[in-house]
């Protein structure tokens, strides 16, 4: 790992994590893989280590980290098991976020000291069947009801849908448009709130993923969060901050690639040399360190920005595009190093490869961040 003078704490915090991961994740995440299903018996022991309370602040249960300690903890997170990563950074990256950026002191209080100790799982409830990239034209509506609000619609592809104990569900309250659309808290035990998991997933098989249903699901004026009409902003705010947390993953994935292909490399032998001696192998290997330093960097470098209160979005799509892309490219090369071997379950290449590829999927497509930084390089908006 590139060494920018981290402080004490966050080379504490690196060493902590790395073994515990390297303990209790590693050896697992090829069988809970095949099962579909992690052991949900990791999520308390990575409460424990403060993994879902790392930039939640002291008062509400958290560590009160930074956020290159975040990165830090997403990077080995990501190096261990993505479906992992993915159902700390859902339930404290964009639900806690949200709650703590956005929330009343009231819902802070509620839903805070669970999520940041993993006694509870938050989800975030944006994407619709029909509304992909094109969030903002959301159909879910929710409509006043004497002091109440009551939600229908559908939601699709959330991450902890069916484990989580409440969601973030982004509805209609207005017109059409990103305007019209507010933010809601919603226990997921609420009447009417129905998950289904979805199977078959190419990658990410350890962690749940679901289609959220709700009919006539109720809820008081206070479950809302900030101001109606506001829920869009509140989406992309925490989408921005949950893209630096998927380019430090991806950056874990480059790791882990760089770190088994290099094992590999140097103990195989074919044509009585070992492979790392193959010029075509090095070529590959060097690629592949050079991203994970540049993705890893990208990644600090918005956190950093997020620390020093500076806008950071654009950043952030950039830290995204190209850490999720070149981990897809990384596990490509690292499958080829392995050969057949890379192409089986025994060793974790294939399934770095696996999940990935839905990186450049989720949190805004490759396409979204490129328009996103075309925009603010050009001030021409793509999206209109
Ligand atoms: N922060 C705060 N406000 C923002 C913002 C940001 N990053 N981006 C936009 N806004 C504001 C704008 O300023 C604008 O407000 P005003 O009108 O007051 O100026 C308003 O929001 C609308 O902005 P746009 O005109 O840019 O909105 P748009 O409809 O053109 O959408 C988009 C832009 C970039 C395409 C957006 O819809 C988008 O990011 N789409 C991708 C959605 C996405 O990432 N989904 C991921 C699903 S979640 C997931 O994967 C979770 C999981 O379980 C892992």
């Amino acid at each position: 790992m590139v060494d920018l003078s981290l402080s004490e704490d966050q080379q504490a915090f690196q060493k902590i994590a790395r073994d515990f991961l390297d303990n209790e994740v590693v050896p697992h995440r090829a069988q809970w893989d095949r099962d579909e299903r992690v052991d949900t018996a990791i999520i308390p022991k990575l409460g424990e280590l403060g993994f879902f309370g790392l930039t939640i602040p002291e008062e509400y249960g958290g560590l009160g980290g930074d956020y290159i300690t975040y990165c830090i903890g997403m990077e080995e997170l990501g190096r261990a098991d993505s479906s992992v990563r993915g159902i700390v950074s859902v339930s404290m990256g964009l639900f806690g976020k949200i709650v703590l950026d956005h929330g009343t002191e009231a819902q802070k209080q509620e839903w805070l000291p669970g999520i940041a100790t993993g006694e509870k799982l938050g989800c975030f409830g944006l994407t619709e069947p029909d509304t992909g990239s094109d969030a903002g034209n959301l159909r879910t509506r929710a409509t006043r009801n004497g002091s109440d609000w009551v939600i229908n619609g559908s939601k699709i592809f959330i991450t902890n849908g069916s484990w989580a104990d409440v969601c973030i569900v982004f509805a209609r309250t207005g017109g059409p448009g990103p305007k019209g659309v507010s933010a809601f808290l919603v226990p997921t035990d609420t009447p009417g709130f129905i998950r289904e998991e979805i199977h078959g997933k190419l990658g990410l098989r350890g962690q749940v993923t679901s289609s959220l249903t709700f009919e006539d699901v109720r809820v008081p004026d206070s479950a809302m969060v900030g101001q109606e009409g506001g829920g869009f902003k509140i989406a992309m705010n925490s989408l921005d901050k949950g893209r630096v947390s998927v380019g430090a993953g991806c950056t874990g994935i480059i790791q882990g690639c760089l770190e088994a292909v290099v094992d590999y490399s140097t103990t195989r032998k074919q044509f009585g040399r070992q492979l790392a001696s193959f010029q075509m192998i090095q070529d590959m290997i060097a690629q592949i360190s050079l991203d994970a330093d540049a993705a890893r960097l990208l990644s600090w470098r918005a956190a950093d920005l997020i620390e020093r209160g500076l806008p950071f979005s654009i950043e952030a799509s950039k830290a995204k595009l190209f850490a999720s892309e070149k981990a897809v490219d990384a596990a490509n090369m690292a499958i080829q190093v392995f050969g057949g071997y890379g192409y089986v379950d025994e060793y974790p290449v294939q399934k770095y490869m696996r999940d990935a590829r839905v990186m450049t999927l989720y949190e805004g497509t490759s396409q979204i961040q490129k328009l996103l930084i075309g925009r603010a390089e050009t001030g021409v908006n793509a999206f209109l």
